[in-house]
């Protein structure tokens, strides 16, 4: 829903600095109106929401996640978790990201709902008020809400530079940027199979990440956040590139932002952590202790039933073989989806980054609301957005590719 302009009004109770114009998230507003049409009988595509839902459009979930709350005593599950989680999981969802690494002695983590709860500790705990993180110029929408909020900002450098490649020399000049204008940053990645381009950064782009990161860190405080929500989606080890922060550990704060949702197809459980590393323990400590202060501060208790739930599937070593088993099929769905798009793409002369994987990605586009009206005639949704269409190959069944390429191709080429 987008309200009509706001009249000011000297006896308006709502504070001005929440007069936000628009209800809700746009992408919702899409998918609402795509089900409104698929309802009344019409053969909608609708490529616009971050869920994955399997051929027949149904939700996927695992089954051994649905076995995993079976077990959990209706009287535990009902009870106030405790403020930070509990321990069991915590310990488990360092060991998910950090197990293979020497950082995971140096970690600590609080549960938070989702990976959005994560977020939205560092912005407030990372950076003072009125401040900006820092993200690619393709970014997770509700980074602004998240920081407008919480009365920051999102400022943004170049994702990606003529090669198509991520823009480490853009990064650099914006960290700089940021040590002038407000004396530290907190930069938040997300990657792997990013939202919105499908983009991973990979060893070459590491390679070059790591020494301005480290440079940046020795001039001011810096912060590296890594919203890791898609992680579980990629190819291989989701958490091998872990260790190229070993070096910088000691002069920066990394924290990443976990997330059941996607990785364990529990949107709605709204189940996550913030896991941060620090190597003096000192500070380790101090960061636990805001966090924690930040949990009770705004949710107070995470929803006890679906983190023990998921501290079952990550511990238990039958639930945790099928979850990862059950989870490989889902991706095995979703690349045959990716390589009959990107092939498909490239015949229609539809450019997008580099994307081996994961829920979305972005096709290049000059005038995205005009192209994405164009393809809504067609009956075919997906996300405009900054200068790129996002595509949510998550929700668009095999079948349904070829006419959504044909759709982009139509919407993207069509005249402005
Ligand atoms: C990039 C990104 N980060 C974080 C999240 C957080 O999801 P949740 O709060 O459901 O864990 C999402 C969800 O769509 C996302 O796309």
């Amino acid at each position: 829903m987008v309200l009509a302009p706001v009249k000011s009004t000297p006896l308006r109770r709502l504070i001005p600095s929440r007069l936000t114009g628009g209800g809700d998230d746009p992408i919702f507003a899409l998918n609402a109106e795509a089900n409104r049409r698929r309802a009344l009988g019409e053969a909608v595509v609708n490529s616009t929401l971050g869920v994955l839902l399997d051929e027949e459009l149904r939700l996927s979930t695992l089954p051994s996640v649905l076995e995993a709350y079976r077990r959990i005593p209706a009287e535990r599950g009902a009870g106030y978790a405790p403020i930070a989680g509990p321990r069991p999981f915590l310990d488990a969802v360092r060991k998910d990201v950090l197990g293979q690494s020497t950082l995971l002695a140096h970690s600590c983590a609080v549960a938070t709902p989702g990976g959005t709860g994560a977020l939205a500790l560092a912005v407030a705990n990372f950076l003072e008020v009125g401040q900006a993180l820092l993200t690619p110029s393709f970014y997770w929408g509700p980074y602004d809400t998240i920081a407008s909020v919480a009365g920051r900002r999102v400022e943004t450098f170049a994702m990606f530079d003529a090669q198509g490649r991520f823009h480490t020399a853009a990064l650099q000049a914006a960290l700089a940027q940021q040590q002038e204008s407000q004396g530290r940053a907190l930069l938040v990645l997300n990657t792997p199979c990013n939202n919105p381009t499908g983009y991973s950064l990979d060893d070459a782009d590491w390679e070059s990440l790591v020494p301005v990161l480290q440079a940046a860190a020795q001039r001011m405080p810096l912060c590296v956040l890594m919203d890791v929500a898609y992680a579980r989606y990629a190819e291989g080890n989701p958490f091998q590139w872990v260790d190229r922060f070993a070096p910088l550990v000691d002069d920066l704060t990394l924290v990443f932002a976990w997330s059941a949702s996607k990785s364990f197809a529990q949107y709605g459980a709204r189940v996550g952590a913030c896991i941060a590393v620090e190597t003096d323990p000192r500070e380790l400590l101090l960061v636990e202790c805001a966090l924690t202060n930040g949990c009770r501060g705004t949710w107070s208790n995470g929803n006890h039933l679906g983190l023990l739930a998921v501290t079952e599937c990550l511990t238990d070593p039958i639930l945790s073989a099928a979850a990862q088993k059950e989870r490989a099929a889902l991706r095995a769905m979703l690349t045959t989806r990716v390589e009959a798009f990107t092939r498909l793409c490239r015949s229609a002369s539809l450019r997008h980054p580099r994307y081996e994987g994961g829920f979305f990605v972005t096709v290049e586009c000059a005038h995205p609301e005009v192209a994405a009206a164009r393809m809504r005639e067609l009956g075919v949704f997906v996300v405009p957005i900054q200068g790129a269409l996002r595509v949510a190959l998550c929700s668009t069944p095999l079948s349904s590719v070829g006419r959504l390429v044909e759709a982009l191709a139509k919407g993207v080429h069509a005249p402005a």
